[in-house]
């Protein structure tokens, strides 16, 4: 069953740190967080200053997921604010090695991540240098968009290149996941589900918490 990773891009923003508090309560596995640098994508965020102001909200691993142009300018800054696992895109302006290498020195973990127009196939030299693979599901920007089902294919693909590498790295799928999609992701092989609209805008948060993780579950 795949574990769930709300992102605070559809939270409340004027009570960031109760909207953390609250999917934490209600059962979160991790803390999503969509940084854009209004280059890379068009839209801006929120930085590394916000990190921090979160990370006594809660006590579970953060997930900075830095869509930005020059990631390898910022990765200290966002270790530095309490981020656990820091995702960088594949298509982004940098040396990828030295950026994923960058992460782990400073001692936390280090994603990937690939958009939808991206074969998954330019992933494949960086698994044994990443500890987590993020698919993206929408073209980044902006919460709320719908899921793109194509992309799923690329799950399988990766988990293949990783069983023959020898390596095992958990695939995070991020963007218009519901219970439906989830569905479709965790049978795809998904490990981690990040959802922001439909966890923070459900009237029950920890229901849509709950229903997500159970995603894959049933075999018909
Ligand atoms: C897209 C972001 C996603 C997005 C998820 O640019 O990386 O994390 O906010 O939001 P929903 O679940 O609303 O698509
Ligand atoms: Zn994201």
């Amino acid at each position: 069953m795949p574990l769930v990773a709300p992102s605070i891009l559809a939270a409340d923003f004027s009570r960031l740190g109760e909207e953390v508090r609250r999917i934490t309560e209600a059962g979160a596995d991790y803390v999503h967080i969509d940084v854009m640098d209004g280059v890379f994508v068009p839209n801006i965020t929120m930085g590394p200053s916000m990190v921090r102001a979160l990370r006594d909200k809660s006590s579970i691993p953060f997930i900075a997921h830095l869509m930005i142009t020059h990631p390898e300018r910022h990765v200290k800054a966002f270790a530095d604010s309490g981020s656990d696992i820091i995702e960088v895109h594949l298509e982004a302006d940098q040396d990828l090695h030295a950026t994923l290498k960058g992460i782990r020195a400073l001692g936390k973990k280090a994603g990937l991540a690939v958009n939808p127009p991206t074969p998954i196939e330019k992933a494949f030299p960086y698994l044994s240098e990443i500890d987590l693979l993020l698919v993206m599901s929408v073209n980044p920007g902006f919460g709320g968009q719908s899921f793109m089902p194509e992309v799923l294919p690329k799950i399988a693909s990766a988990k293949h290149e990783m069983d023959r590498l020898g390596v095992l790295i958990p695939v995070e799928i991020d963007g218009g996941i519901t219970v439906q999609t989830g569905e479709l992701a965790a049978r795809a092989g998904a490990d981690i589900l990040a959802a922001g609209t439909s966890v923070f805008k459900a009237p029950d948060v920890r229901g849509a918490i709950a229903a997500l993780r159970a995603c894959g579950g049933s075999k018909d």
